[in-house]
């Protein structure tokens, strides 16, 4: 097989750097630009195709960035000047691309277009955001929910009405009804595309539009008091309105205006209605992520029902979308342990469709725990004590077992993993048996065989500890097995396949091993073999 001309989005793999993060450069603690720039070599060096940069705009910060003040300039403590430019000239030089992400939904409340908004109800941006009357008691205009915790409406003295926030107070929503906020917002995505940057990661893409007439949303009657405050709600009319799709169509539309951008979409749904950001006549997200892999029980058989639900639902010609873990969600190492990282990095890189990895994890990090003093996240502090932060999987890149792991001269911005001194950069570099040699292992495999990207996938056997299947063209067959258990296992290689290759072991060990009729995988060990005809 050869590689099909598609877009580089759909042969590639991408990364996710949480920029605060990866590397600082002027030892304020916090990570930057030309920290990422002076990393280049390192992404170059794992393989991956494209760095996808959470928000690096203006931003007072009071969620990460995503409460943004100013969409075209870009935050002092990320690095001012050209900075950006010569990244995207450097990154582009080394053939990588680069995404940004766009974050529509809402900005922060000290962006010139809240505060012209709030000052008075005839303002000419009054409708730029959503606001209401109080009910007739005085209180929220219904009973929509933050995802943050609490109510989803904030009072302003001021004008005497309420304003909706789908996350933090400072974060007021947007409306996406009126024709001038979108107008506004193509404009911003036109001025990023125009200086460069290859696509976007575009954020709550499916909360975006909201019900027209504001209808409280039902009760959730299988709601826990461990599960978050938003969840006792179900969300039918604050998110996922049919309406969307027109938003989805014409965020499209101007990323076509640019030759090979891609629209990725941020969209927590089941997979039914996932599918549907596509697009009409697949003209919407190139890849709505699909996270099915952070949710599922870390189980073989589970494994084995989401990925043929996915591969089911998918439209005809659609690029499917895997992550692993991102910025809001428990580290990958955290939820499945050490070795089943390692299976969770083979499947992730032998699933077909677009993998994503997530800053760290070619590492095996894991969460770190944050003690509360310096706690950062506003979901944390709005809901303490059920582990709703998200600071334990944000934590500092360690790069070398130098103090600070050669993160940052200052004090980092949050801590590091205690056991960065074995668990760096430079150390799993060095160490061949590593799970950092692991993923190079396995990108370098996916950018030489055709058929690890684009192959027919089939399941060829699952019981709850042992996953196998195919990933095929033509006579060329792969065969991934992935033992989920803590034991050994045997597994019979399909009828018709009497011999095959190792290629490759989660253990980086056995290689090129011949394997007849069985095959004898140790506790958690995942492989990649060819069959031989
Ligand atoms: C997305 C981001 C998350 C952020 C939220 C509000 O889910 O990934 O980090 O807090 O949107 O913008």
């Amino acid at each position: 097989m050869q590689f099909p001309d598609v877009a580089w989005w759909q042969k590639g793999v991408l990364y996710e750097i949480y920029p605060r993060s990866f590397q600082d450069s002027n030892g304020d603690g916090i990570g930057d630009i030309e920290g990422i720039r002076r990393r280049l070599d390192y992404l170059v060096w794992l393989g991956i195709d494209a760095v996808w940069l959470t928000p690096i705009y203006r931003s007072p910060m009071a969620d990460g960035g995503y409460d943004i003040s100013d969409y075209r300039d870009i935050d002092p403590i990320f690095g001012a000047g050209p900075g950006f430019d010569r990244l995207l000239t450097e990154a582009h030089s080394r053939g990588l691309k680069v995404i940004l992400d766009f974050v529509p939904n809402h900005t922060s409340d000290q962006h010139v277009w809240f505060i012209e908004s709030r000052s008075s109800r005839d303002n000419p941006r009054r409708d730029w955001y959503l606001w209401h009357d109080p009910a007739p008691d005085g209180g929220p205009p219904n009973n929509w929910r933050s995802n943050f915790g609490g109510s989803g409406w904030e009072y302003d003295a001021t004008t005497g009405q309420y304003y909706y926030h789908a996350f933090l107070r400072e974060q007021p929503d947007l409306n996406w009804r009126n024709p001038e906020v979108r107008k506004a917002m193509y404009e911003v995505l036109r001025f990023w595309l125009h200086r460069g940057v290859d696509g976007f990661r575009v954020d709550v893409l499916w909360l975006l539009i909201k019900d027209d007439r504001f209808r409280d949303n039902p009760a959730n009657r299988a709601w826990q008091p461990n599960q978050p405050d938003v969840d006792r709600l179900l969300q039918r009319y604050s998110a996922d309105r049919p309406e969307i799709h027109d938003v989805v169509a014409e965020i499209r539309n101007v990323l076509d205006e640019y030759p090979d951008r891609v629209f990725i979409g941020e969209v927590y749904l089941p997979v039914n209605r996932l599918v549907s950001y596509y697009g009409r006549d697949m003209k919407g997200a190139h890849l709505p992520f699909n996270f099915q892999l952070i949710f599922a029980t870390w189980a073989a058989a589970e494994i084995k029902r989401i990925t043929e639900e996915y591969e089911a639902a998918l439209p005809n010609g659609a690029a499917p979308s895997w992550v692993l873990g991102n910025h809001d969600q428990k580290r990958i190492a955290t939820r499945v342990g050490a070795s089943g990282a390692r299976v969770a990095a083979m499947l992730l890189l032998t699933l077909r469709g677009t993998p994503t990895i997530y800053y760290g994890d070619e590492l095996g990090l894991t969460d770190v725990p944050i003690p509360p003093k310096v706690v950062q996240d506003r979901w944390e502090k709005n809901e303490p004590g059920f582990s709703r932060g998200r600071d334990p999987a944000r934590t500092p890149m360690p790069w070398d077992h130098s103090m600070n792991a050669g993160f940052t001269t200052g004090t980092p911005w949050l801590p590091l993993n205690d056991d960065y001194q074995i668990r760096n950069v430079t150390a799993c570099l060095a160490d061949q048996g590593s799970i950092l040699n692991l993923y190079r292992r396995l990108i370098g495999l996916r950018r030489t065989y055709p058929e690890l990207c684009f192959g027919r996938f089939a399941t060829v056997y699952a019981d709850p500890d042992l996953l196998a299947f195919e990933r095929s063209h033509g006579d060329v067959r792969w065969l991934i097995v992935l033992n989920f258990a803590h034991e050994q296992r045997q597994f019979h290689l399909p009828p018709g396949s009497p011999s095959a290759l190792v290629v490759l072991s989660t253990c980086l060990d056995r290689e090129n091993e011949h394997v007849r009729v069985a095959l004898q995988l140790r506790e958690s060990e995942g492989l990649i073999l060819k069959l031989l005809p």
